[in-house]
């Protein structure tokens, strides 16, 4: 089930308590305190085991030697200790189509796995793609060993067994939903064949762990006023400084998370203004209805206005 590089763990209500239910896709924050030098951090992790089992939450991580600390405060984890973490929330859930298709990268895994079992359990069409360097870097191997319908993928292997997005993908059909998630040239590969293939977005669900390249390059842009539609306070943010930062320093109840763009806690509804998108999380839909990530996206113009 572990890798060289990946721990599974399992948490347990530490009250005896059941934890909160969760759909396949879902993620918890993890609460790394003390255990990160210049702490606290937190981190998301994806829940891989049973979506139903509320005594028992899964989560498989990647030692990454140059994080900023957070995958290797979890691999220095003991059995026994205790660990806040939060509720689930869930940006990646699975669509009502009449078929699934799954490409998961590396540790990309995790979220997918969670959709498969929740296939198996109810009877869902589905192909899981899963690539890794090799046998040994399998995460969660013992659900996927001999699976009818997953497909590994090993870059150490001959060539014919490695993903082939013209095969595996193939040309868009109806009612079928295709689900990424893994590193990012993983995804943007995978994300741009599809593309190239002819799939419509609205097919197309991602989930990445960190923000895509090009969102890094947009800088910081301009500075604008943020107007919050209940008091009708006004706020300056400067070009170095995010939405969020000004509503926290400010007092405002204002949700968060993952802070880069990724992870959708804090979502809110744009009322007036246009919006300058730089998150990684919402859909061209979600953006059409006016849904804005503070700790990140900016406002194009000189003001926008926020249901806040
Ligand atoms: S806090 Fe995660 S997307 Fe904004």
């Amino acid at each position: 089930m572990t890798t060289p590089r990946v721990v599974v763990l399992d948490l347990e209500p530490a009250d005896g308590n059941p934890f909160p239910e969760y759909e396949a896709g879902a993620h918890i924050d993890v609460l790394l305190d003390e255990r990160v030098p210049g702490g606290p951090l937190v981190r998301q992790y994806s829940l891989c085991g049973e979506p139903g089992n509320r005594k028992r939450y899964r989560i498989a991580v990647l030692r990454e030697e140059n994080s900023r600390g957070g995958s290797l405060a979890v691999h220095r984890l003991q059995v026994g200790d205790h660990l806040p973490i939060s509720a689930p929330r869930n940006n990646f859930r699975l669509s009502p189509a009449r078929r699934h298709l799954l490409f998961a990268g590396g540790i990309g895994v995790t979220p997918l796995a969670a959709m498969a079992r929740q296939l198996d359990v109810t009877g869902g069409d589905y192909t899981l793609h899963y690539c890794a360097r090799s046998a040994t870097d399998v995460a969660l191997a013992d659900m996927f060993t001999d699976h009818p319908r997953v497909v590994l993928h090993l870059d150490d292997q001959p060539a014919e067994q490695r993903l082939d997005l013209r095969r595996d993908l193939g040309d868009p059909v109806k009612d079928t939903a295709v689900y990424v998630c893994g590193p990012g040239p993983f995804m943007d590969y995978v994300l741009n064949t599809a593309d190239e293939l002819g799939w419509p977005s609205t097919a197309l669900h991602k989930e990445r762990f960190a923000p895509a390249a090009a969102a890094d390059d947009l800088g910081p842009g301009n500075g604008f006023t943020v107007r919050l539609a209940s008091t009708g306070t006004e706020y300056h943010v400067a070009p170095e400084e995010t939405v969020l930062d000004v509503l926290l320093r400010n007092g405002v109840d204002a949700p968060s998370s993952c802070q880069q763009g990724i992870c959708g806690e804090c979502v809110v509804r744009v009322l007036a203004g246009e919006a300058d998108h730089r998150d990684d999380v919402l859909s061209a839909a979600e953006r059409a209805e006016g849904m804005f990530t503070t700790c990140c996206s900016r406002a194009l113009g000189s003001s926008i206005e926020l249901d806040l």
